[in-house]
């Protein structure tokens, strides 16, 4: 028998990020985004965008949660998921695209969701072709 307690860990993002989504300090756009991210080893962090009056000095949700990964020892990202509330699907802007490179894979899914649930899931290399990777700064 399938024991009821047994979340899909999409779900379990989607709850996540959810979550810090109703905690995003944003009073000037008055856009909320929430993030939650799975490591590599299953781990799961969240984050939500944290808007400044000096507008640029504001982060997005998925920055937060990646740097909480970071901060816990976490070096690459299964699954990135982002919430916000749209009609028209919300993906990681420019910035956080190159941020989850960073960490990501060819397999790391990348879902972009609404709160009503998953609407789409996608790789880096789908959402950031070409994007900066240059090996030489690796030596
Ligand atoms: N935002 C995110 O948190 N993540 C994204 O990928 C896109 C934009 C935030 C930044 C800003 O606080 C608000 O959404 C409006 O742009």
């Amino acid at each position: 028998m399938q024991d009821m307690n047994i979340v899909s860990i999409e779900a379990k993002l989607l709850d996540l990020a959810i979550s810090a989504r109703s905690k995003a300090y944003a009073p000037y756009s008055n856009f909320a985004v929430g993030a939650a991210v799975e490591s590599a080893s299953g781990k799961v962090y969240s984050g939500c965008n944290v808007e400044n009056i000096s507008y640029p000095v504001g982060t997005c949700a998925e920055a937060g949660a990646i740097a909480a990964m970071v901060a816990d020892g976490e070096r690459k990202i299964r699954r990135i998921l982002v919430v916000a509330e749209t009609s028209s699907l919300i993906a990681p802007c420019g910035a956080c695209l190159q941020r989850i490179k960073e960490f990501a894979d060819e397999k790391t899914q990348i879902l972009l969701a609404t709160p009503d649930g998953i609407k789409k899931i996608l790789t880096i290399e789908q959402l950031l072709p070409f994007g900066f990777d240059n090996e030489e700064l690796k030596k």
